[in-house]
Formats: C-alpha cells, sequence, structure tokens
C-alpha cells in the first residue's frame, strides 16, 4: 500500500468518525459524551486492527499500546484529542491520533513500548477547565478538577464512572520516565499554506488563560425605568467586549476572543440585570499572557465601575504553553527532508495536548497544512497528497527513534 492509500484509507475513516456526534448534520464532540463514547469504541477498533493492546485510562484517555522487542519499558508517546469543539471541523484532533495509529502499524519492530493517546478533553468545552487527559498522564491532573459541572450539573466524576473510568486511580496514569511525546495536528492557521509548505515543525506553543466574567446590574422594565440611571449589564458587557479587543491589539502577539455570553433573565422587555461571558486570551510568553490579563482586568474594573456594575473575574483555565524540545525540532525536520521536502520552524498560537505532556518530557509537534487556515469550523480541510507526507515524515521520525 503506497502513502498515499494510506493517507486515503485513512481519510476515509475520519469521514466515518466525523459522524459520531451530539447534533447531527455537524460535528459535536463534548469530553464524556454519548458521542465521546462512540468515538472511543471506533478509534478503539482502528488501533486494534493495528495490533495495540487497548484500555480507556482513568481520564477517559484511549490508549493504544505496542510492546517493544526489548527490557526497557520507557515509552515514547503519540497522540493527539478526539473531542471537538461545536460545529467543528473533522481534522482537529483526529488527524493526529489517526496517522499515530497507521504509524505505529506500520512500523517494524522497535526496542521500547510505543502508546498512541486519544484524550478527550482538549477543547473544554463541556466542563469548565481542559487538558484533564493528558495532565494526568504528565502527572500535573488537580483532582479538584473532577468536581467540575457541565450545564445540566453533572460532574466529570460521575461522566466518568459512566464512561467506565475510574478517576481515583488517576497517579497510575503517570508515564514517568516517558522518551517523547509527538503530536501530529493541523496547523489551524495561514502560514504554511502562504509557505506553499505542506508541513511545518512547531518551535512553541502559545501561553493561554481563560476567564469568566460576570457584570451584574439591575434587571427592569424597559418601558419604565428611564435611561438614564440605569443598571443594564448588557450595555456595559458591550463597552467590556471593545475593551477585550482593544487591549489585545495593544499587546504584540498577543489575542483576545469572547466566544460566549449569557443574558439574563434574557426577555425583550427587561433590562438585562446579569451578563456573563468568557475571554480567551494568548501571548506567546507567560510573561506576556499575564502582562495582557493584568492590563485587561484593570481596564474591565474601570468599565465596570462607569456603568454603576459589579464585576467578578475567575481564571478557569490556564497554560503556559510549551516550547518543543530542539532536538525533537530538528529529529523531525531530518524526517521531513528525508521526503525530499523541507518544513519551515513555526510557533503554535492554538493550545494542544502536548502542552501539558511537556511537563512530563520532550514534546515535537508537525503540522499540517490546512486550507484557508480555516479550523474550528465544517470547513476544515487536509488533502490526501499532504496528509501522506505527514504520514510518510513519521514513518521516518519513528524508524529514526527506533534506531537511535
Ligand atoms: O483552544 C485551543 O487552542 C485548542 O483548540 N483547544
Ligand atoms: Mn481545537
Ligand atoms: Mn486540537
Amino acid at each position: 500500500m503506497t502513502i498515499l492509500d494510506r493517507a486515503k484509507t485513512l481519510l476515509e475513516r475520519l469521514d466515518r468518525l466525523a459522524a459520531c456526534t451530539e447534533t447531527p448534520g455537524q460535528i459535536d464532540r463534548p469530553y464524556l459524551s454519548a458521542s465521546h463514547k462512540s468515538a472511543v469504541a471506533l478509534v478503539e477498533s482502528w488501533m486494534r486492527q493495528a495490533g495495540l493492546d487497548t484500555r480507556i485510562d482513568a481520564l477517559g484517555t484511549l490508549v493504544g499500546k505496542r510492546r517493544g522487542t526489548g527490557d526497557d519499558r520507557r515509552p515514547l508517546l503519540l497522540g493527539s484529542h478526539i473531542d471537538s469543539v461545536r460545529n467543528a471541523g473533522r481534522y482537529d484532533g483526529p488527524l493526529g491520533v489517526a496517522v499515530a495509529i497507521d504509524c505505529v502499524a506500520n512500523l517494524r519492530d522497535a526496542p521500547f513500548d510505543i502508546e498512541v493517546l486519544a484524550f478527550g478533553d482538549e477543547e473544554g468545552g463541556r466542563f469548565p477547565g481542559t487538558l484533564r487527559g493528558s495532565r494526568a498522564v504528565a502527572g500535573t491532573f488537580d483532582t479538584a478538577l473532577l468536581d467540575s459541572v457541565d450545564a445540566g450539573g453533572i460532574s466529570v466524576r460521575t461522566a466518568l464512572r459512566d464512561l467506565g473510568a475510574n478517576p481515583d486511580t488517576w497517579r497510575d496514569e503517570i508515564r514517568n520516565g516517558a522518551r517523547a511525546y509527538l503530536e501530529i495536528h493541523i496547523e489551524q492557521g495561514p502560514v504554511l499554506e502562504r509557505a506553499d509548505a505542506p508541513l511545518g515543525i512547531v518551535t512553541s506553543i502559545a501561553a493561554a488563560t481563560r476567564l469568566q466574567v460576570s457584570l451584574r446590574g439591575e434587571a427592569g422594565h424597559a418601558g419604565t425605568v428611564p435611561m438614564d440611571g440605569r443598571r443594564d449589564a448588557l450595555v456595559g458587557a458591550a463597552e467590556a467586549i471593545h475593551v477585550v479587543r482593544d487591549t489585545a491589539q495593544e499587546h504584540a502577539g498577543a489575542v483576545a476572543t469572547v466566544g460566549t455570553l449569557t443574558v439574563e433573565p434574557g426577555a425583550p422587555n427587561v433590562i438585562p440585570g446579569l451578563v456573563r461571558f468568557t475571554i480567551d486570551l494568548r501571548a506567546p510568553t507567560v510573561e506576556q499572557r499575564d502582562a495582557l490579563e493584568a492590563d485587561l482586568s484593570q481596564r474591565l474594573r474601570d468599565v465596570a465601575i462607569a456603568n454603576n456594575l459589579a464585576l467578578t473575574l475567575v481564571r478557569i483555565h490556564a497554560s503556559d504553553g510549551c516550547v518543543c524540545a530542539p532536538s525533537l525540532q530538528d529529529r523531525l525536520d531530518r524526517a521531513v527532508r528525508s521526503l525530499g521536502i523541507e518544513a519551515p520552524r513555526l510557533p503554535s498560537g492554538a493550545g494542544h495536548d502536548a502542552m501539558a505532556i511537556a511537563a512530563l518530557t520532550d514534546v515535537a509537534m508537525l503540522f499540517v497544512r490546512c486550507k484557508g487556515g480555516i479550523s474550528h469550523n465544517p470547513a476544515e480541510s487536509v488533502t490526501a497528497e499532504d496528509v501522506a507526507l505527514a504520514i510518510g515524515a513519521t514513518d521516518a521520525f519513528l524508524r529514526d527513534f527506533a534506531a537511535s
């Protein structure tokens, strides 16, 4: 089978995986949902076809393991995530899991164990917080994250037990001694397409923070309360959202996004008394991220005062990002060059499980060009030719690693 045939087969698999969704007609696969369970069953069948021993770990990560021919049990880890954002594309996460499974299936003997990890909580869309699976593997998991509850009041702990996982054993998942971690992922940005490069080697992953913001004013009758003296939470939120955009634009390399907003009580003839929204902010380094967060927090306090509103700001997630190991970047570079092509090195603005695993071992990421850089959108797309090159580079990386 040529690597182009392997790529086409892999893309057909991802088309089937796209049907594992909470919402027919779009891809919506939250952590520990019924669709996540059906995705686990499908991906597990791929792992078994590849000759891997499979299990569900304490945090719901699907693990496919191949024992090495030697006596040293320290594993090489590969993986990505199979959960999704709402109305997602079909490659953000699953591409990396599918390539890892295919390449391990096509690798002749390796002296060390290899594990493919299909994480389930990278997007963090259902419960506050994220990266539970990869943080458990890295040993940095905070058990308080088991008590997070979703909009329906179901806790992570309860949902894990429904999946047949036992979160109380999470410390058994820590992979001390892991040799390295490799994640293949779509770029989710326009850099590779602009450089006419099918593959890219990631140098670092941006630092990120997610804030839950609430602005509380006073609900009132839309017809009787005069305009002056109103404490309209939505007017204040509108001003705050412009401040989020304007502040990020003043910080080099930073981005900030308000992606969710709720209005209470949410009736046409009632002045909004409470607005809640999230802010996703990122910057190339932890220091830059923290400077942006401090600046923005102060400006939001000023907006609340100016609108006579009560502000709450809660950090619901923070990741320090990570640097990808230069030695692994070079190993990836050799692997790509063995295909007769070159891959630019670039930072990742998107977060990945690799940044959690970086607390455990050296990590590397291989980016695959995606059309228009579009992601977190059903228009997300890749070509079979680029996926074939990603397969070829991963094959070469694994052979090189096995021979080292
Ligand atoms: O938000 C991110 O960067 C990733 O898609 N979870
Ligand atoms: Mn994503
Ligand atoms: Mn992703």
